[in-house]
């Protein structure tokens, strides 16, 4: 577990929802809605863990489309997990570390991550530990910013990112190391292509990807295989 990410979410859980929604101009909504429309049909009896789910966000979209499964939201940020705590969910929350899980092999039928995977220290194990926690048939639903590829992308991520996410960061008062830490991350991180090849060679056997506002964002849907 990276102690100096977890310092930097618990220093800015406070502003973390308004951040979210001021840097993205609001699109982390629209775009946690449209992956949550990805998902299968889930009934009240599926178990649902919100990895790295920070405030909650990605479950209350789970609700807002009106399914009502039990939610696990999990998250190695306290600070994080109390701020949900307050948003009416009826949920479970657990203080766990994504790459030390402590459930048994088999427990959910979907896991939903919300720009969580970026931040492991050991991506491949990240997603075969989720294969591992789902159920046969079950569903990993990714919500993330990769590593840029088109030219939209890159001008956004290496031009207009590191301008306008500084200013606003800066006006909000937030530190400086958390949004150079955002901007980098992304860049460093897997593009969606290999995220999807990644997921496929981890057991994962359907993968469908979705592209928000131009690949600002995209959403991954892995399907595990049945036994
Ligand atoms: C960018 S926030 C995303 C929160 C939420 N999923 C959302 O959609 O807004 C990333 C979250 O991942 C958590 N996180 C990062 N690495 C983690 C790890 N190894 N184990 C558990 N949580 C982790 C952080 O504490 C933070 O709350």
């Amino acid at each position: 577990m990276s102690e100096a990410v977890l310092s930097m979410f618990d220093a800015i859980a406070g502003r973390y929802d308004t951040l979210n929604h001021v840097l993205s101009l609001g699109r982390d909504v629209v775009w946690r809605r449209k992956a949550v429309a990805l998902l299968p049909a889930l009934n009240t009896h599926a178990t649902v863990l919100d990895l790295c789910g920070g405030t909650g966000d990605f479950c209350l979209a789970l609700r807002n489309r009106g399914i009502e499964s039990a939610c696990v939201i999990g998250d190695f940020s306290q600070p994080m997990l109390k701020l949900g705590k307050g948003k009416g969910l009826s949920a479970e929350f657990i203080v766990l570390d994504a790459l030390n899980p402590p459930f048994p092999k088999q427990t959910f039928d979907a896991v939903l991550c919300g720009f969580g995977m970026r931040n492991l220290d050991d991506l491949g194990n990240g997603i075969r530990l989720v294969k591992d926690l789902l159920k046969p048939g079950g569903v990993f639903l990714t919500l993330e910013f990769f590593r840029p590829q088109s030219v939209f992308t890159r001008f956004f991520y290496r031009v207009l990112a590191p301008i306008f996410i500084p200013f606003l960061g800066r006006t909000m008062g937030s530190k400086r190391e958390a949004y150079e830490y955002l901007v980098k991350s992304v860049q460093r991180f897997r593009s969606v292509e290999e995220y999807a090849a990644l997921c496929r060679a981890s057991g994962f056997g359907k993968v469908q990807t979705l592209s928000c506002d131009f690949g600002i964002a995209h959403a991954v849907l892995a399907v595990k295989e049945k036994e």
